[in-house]
């Protein structure tokens, strides 16, 4: 990050490379020194690195103490002349700072929710696990905005809702192993430069592009209730403001359901109009279907979903898991423990497949078709485990819903690393955009 007065992306490497070989054979070893320290910086100028920056500026040094110290040690032994020595070395040294460069460039995962209720386990299947995944694997920088102003969008006349459920959210996150120490957690509504953003992209789309929005489209259809015959200018607009979401932090991939596919296409059309028309500034984010799969709810509709009271959330108590795995739906033919069932129409036996030892789920599908397996034993045994699935969660999450203050404070700080990185790219969108004045 301290190297942005310098527009190093710029400098032509090959270049930097000559004139460093150069100024190292005029001013020899000490010159080496500083040279592999300005030879690292082309590879460290990429954007994605700015999150290790400590750690590069570290390689920096080792590399050339290492790399001054090899070439005295070469040249005295063999008694070569120190220039070509230099040179050699520092050519291996620029290659092996390209290799960590290409280790270092962290792409940035952009995902985020709608504050509108907890967490189900169809949101730990469908992208929780893949997040807290992609997090341990150290090779990404990954977002996660808390989306309460898209929330709004449907629920503006219910503002205590959004509010409770930014928190509730948060905890949820926390407790399936989301740190905020490597995923940068923040509130929407308190990066201002997302809403500026979305005005300036308001100029880059259609009304009738919005419109023609599949996801839009089916979303007006099922909120009749709330928008009657005609839709809000923000609802109708929400995806300029996911662009603005996604493109404020140079989001490189978004890992969506199908569902969202539409909404990645259109952000993409307006980077590439805004490319286009302002010169190359943003960047065109891809689209990541997540091979997670959407789990069915316990009354065996194709979704789980708050809104359909069908749901098992993550912060359930053992009590209210075992009432609700009780209540779902089983094969409908089966009356008595003796009647051969069909476990592949019975939602027991789909959590069983999702909950169970494989080896579970066999006998419970063997049993249940031989008519040797009675229901409410089939779903006391799955409600156990799916108790014992969520326990660390439900432990975790017990330790933050006791420190309100700590959830607060983690909000507070990942909103804060968040606006720093949208003001930087709004720098450079106002200066595309010819904004950028009295700088
Ligand atoms: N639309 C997403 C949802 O309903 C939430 C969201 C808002 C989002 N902004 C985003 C997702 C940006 C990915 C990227 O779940
Ligand atoms: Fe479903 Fe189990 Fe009953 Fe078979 S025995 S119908 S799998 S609940």
């Amino acid at each position: 990050a301290k190297s942005k007065g310098i527009n190093v992306k710029k400098i032509d490497n090959i270049f930097v490379v000559l004139i460093a070989i150069i100024v190292m054979i005029s001013i020899r070893w000490i010159g080496i020194l500083l040279i592999n320290s300005l030879l690292i910086l082309p590879a460290a100028a990429s954007r994605n690195v700015a999150n290790n920056m400590r750690k590069y500026h570290l390689f920096a040094v080792l590399f050339s103490l290492f790399s001054g110290l090899t070439g005295l040690i070469i040249s005295y032994y063999f008694n070569v002349g120190a220039g070509p020595m230099i040179v050699i070395i520092s050519g291996i040294i620029y290659f092996v700072t390209l290799l960590i460069k290409r280790k270092m460039e962290k792409k940035r995962v952009l995902t985020g929710d709608r504050p509108t209720g907890r967490l189900h386990i169809g949101h730990y299947f469908g992208s929780l696990k893949t997040r807290v995944e992609m997090q341990e694997s150290g090779k990404y920088d990954p977002y996660i905005l808390i989306a309460d102003v898209q929330a709004l969008t449907d629920n503006f006349n219910n503002p205590d809702k959004v509010r409770k459920n930014v928190r509730e959210v948060m905890m949820d996150y926390l407790s399936v192993g989301l740190d905020p120490q490597k995923t940068t957690i923040y509130i929407q509504s308190m990066i201002p430069e997302v809403a500026e953003l979305t005005v300036f992209y308001s100029n880059l789309v259609t009304i009738s592009r919005l419109q023609r929005n599949p996801t839009v489209k089916t979303e007006i259809a099922q909120k009749k209730e709330i928008f009657g015959e005609s839709v809000t200018y923000g609802f109708l607009g929400y995806p300029v403001s996911q662009a603005a979401d996604i493109t404020a932090f140079e989001g490189a991939l978004v890992p969506v359901g199908e569902d969202q596919l539409p909404l990645i296409e259109q952000c993409k059309e307006i980077v590439r109009k805004f490319n286009s028309i302002y010169g190359e500034t943003l960047i065109e984010p891809e689209a990541v279907l997540s091979n997670s799969k959407r789990i069915k709810g316990l009354d065996g509709n194709e979704k789980m979903g708050k809104s359909l009271g069908n749901a098992i959330y993550l912060s359930d108590s053992p009590e209210i898991i075992t009432q609700k795995v009780m209540s779902a739906v089983t094969d409908p033919n089966r009356i008595r423990k003796d009647d051969k069932g069909n476990p592949d129409i019975c939602m027991v036996a789909y959590y069983h497949n999702l909950f169970s030892t494989q080896e579970e789920y066999k006998t419970v599908c063997e049993e249940c078709r031989a008519g040797e397996r009675g229901c409410v034993a089939c779903k006391k045994q799955l409600a156990n485990n799916i108790i014992e699935f969520l326990k660390p969660i439900r432990e975790k999450r017990k330790y933050y819903e006791e420190r309100p203050e700590l959830v607060d404070k983690l909000l507070m700080e990942g909103t804060e690393k968040a606006r720093k990185t949208a003001a930087q790219t709004m720098k450079k969108i106002k200066k595309a955009m010819k904004l950028d004045y009295f700088e």
